[in-house]
C-alpha cells in the first residue's frame, strides 16, 4: 500500500474524470441511488436518456414510492435486468415507510435496502455525504487486479476478500467523492479491459500489470467449469487388409457413423464368433466434445483373413478407405495409426 495509489487518482479524476453526468453535481441521495442502479451492467451513454425520463416522472423517493410498479417497469422497458426494477420500486416503498422518505446516506443502512449491494451503497454515501467507504465495482476490481498483480479469478470468494481489503485499505483521507468516481472513471476510459490506455494513465509508474505487460492476462478469467471425461475402449479388427466397421444408430453420439466397435475387446470378439490373434494396446487419443472429454483406448486385434461377417450393420472396410469412409474424427486418426501398425 506504499505506492502512490488515491493522489494520483483524485487528481487525475480532478482534471481529465468526468463532472458533467447528469448524476454528479449533487448530494441528493436519491438521484445518486437512481443512477447507481441504472449504471449496474448498463452503459452511462444507453442509461443517461432513461435516467432523464425517469427523474422527470418520479421526481423524489415519495413519488416513485406511490407509482404503479408498471408504470416503473414502463419507464425501465429497454434497460433490461428487469428485477433491478423491481427492487427500486421496492426499495423506494421500504424508504418511504420506514425513513418517511429521507433517503438514507449511510452505507450500512443502504447496503440493508432491496437491491443495494455493499459497492452501491458505497458509492452512494461517498457521493451523497462524503462518507469514506470503498466501492469494488466490476471495473474497480479489474483495476485493482493489474495494478497490485491480483491472480485469481476476481469473483472467486477468496479473491474478493483480498480486494475488499485492499480497497479498505486504499481509501484516502479526504476528497473521497473525487476518489471513487476517479476509480469509475479509470475503469470505464483508461483501464479498460482490452487495449488498456496504460500510457494515460495516472497509476502506470506503480503498476505491476504494466511492469510485467499483463494487462492482457490480469484480472484472470472465470476458471473453465470442469466438463466430464469418460474413457472408452475401440476395437479395431483386421485381418491386415481389411478393417471391421459397426455403423451407430442414428441417435446418440456419432448417431449414423461408421466407428469401430466400442467396448470390451473379447467380449467383442466372442460376440462375433472370432478369435484374436494377437492383440496391442495402441496409444490413447483424447477428445473435446462440447460437454465431455472422451479418451479413445484403441486396441489392435488381427484376426485370421477371410473371416465374414454377417450381423447386420457391420461391414468390412479396406484399411486404406476405411478413413475417408464417414468415420468421426478422431476415429479417422486412430484408423490412420492403425493402418502403419497394422502393416
Ligand atoms: N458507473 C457506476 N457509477 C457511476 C458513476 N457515478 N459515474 C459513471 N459511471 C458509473
Ligand atoms: Fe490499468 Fe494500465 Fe493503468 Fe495499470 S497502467 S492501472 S493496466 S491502465
Amino acid at each position: 500500500m506504499d505506492v502512490p495509489f488515491a493522489a494520483p487518482l483524485i487528481a487525475w479524476q480532478k482534471q481529465a474524470g468526468r463532472h458533467d453526468l447528469p448524476w454528479q453535481n449533487t448530494r441528493d441521495p436519491y438521484r445518486i441511488w437512481l443512477s447507481e442502479i441504472m449504471l449496474q451492467q448498463t452503459q452511462v451513454a444507453t442509461v443517461i436518456p432513461y435516467y432523464t425520463r425517469f427523474l422527470a416522472s418520479f421526481p423524489d423517493v415519495g413519488a416513485l414510492a406511490r407509482a404503479p410498479v408498471e408504470a416503473v417497469l414502463a419507464h425501465w422497458a429497454g434497460l433490461g435486468y428487469y428485477a433491478r426494477a423491481r427492487n427500486l420500486h421496492r426499495c423506494a416503498q421500504t424508504v418511504a415507510a420506514v425513513y418517511a422518505e429521507n433517503f438514507p446516506k449511510s452505507a450500512a443502512i443502504l447496503a440493508e435496502l432491496p437491491g443495494i449491494g455493499r459497492s452501491t451503497a458505497a458509492a452512494i454515501a461517498a457521493f451523497s455525504a462524503g462518507e469514506r467507504v470503498a466501492i469494488l465495482d466490476g471495473n474497480v476490481k479489474r483495476v485493482l487486479c493489474r495494478f497490485y498483480g491480483i491472480e485469481g479469478f476476481p469473483g472467486a470468494a477468496s479473491v474478493e476478500r483480498k480486494l475488499w481489503a485492499v480497497a479498505d485499505a486504499l481509501l484516502p483521507e479526504s476528497d473521497i467523492e473525487a476518489y471513487t468516481q476517479g476509480l469509475m472513471d479509470l475503469g470505464a476510459t483508461v483501464c479498460t479491459r482490452n487495449r488498456p490506455k496504460c500510457e494515460h494513465c495516472p497509476l502506470a509508474t506503480g503498476c505491476i500489470a504494466r511492469r510485467d505487460g499483463r494487462q492482457a492476462t490480469l484480472p484472470e478469467a472465470r476458471p473453465r467449469a470442469s466438463v466430464p471425461t469418460r474413457s472408452s475402449q475401440f476395437v479395431f479388427i483386421t485381418d491386415g487388409e481389411q478393417l471391421l466397421l459397426t455403423r451407430r444408430p442414428d441417435s446418440g453420439l456419432w448417431g449414423g457413423l461408421l466407428v469401430p466397435p466400442e467396448g470390451d475387446p473379447e467380449t467383442i470378439l466372442g460376440q462375433l464368433g472370432m478369435t484374436a490373434l494377437s492383440t496391442e494396446t495402441l496409444p490413447p487419443l483424447k477428445h473435446a466434445f462440447t460437454h465431455f472429454r472422451l479418451t479413445l483406448l484403441p486396441v489392435l486385434s488381427r484376426v485370421a483373413p477371410g473371416l465374414a461377417c454377417l450381423e447386420a450393420g457391420w461391414q468390412w472396410l479396406p484399411l486404406a478407405e476405411a478413413a475417408d469412409a464417414g468415420v468421426p474424427t478422431p476415429i479417422r486418426k486412430l484408423i490412420r495409426r492403425v493402418a502403419s501398425a497394422a502393416d
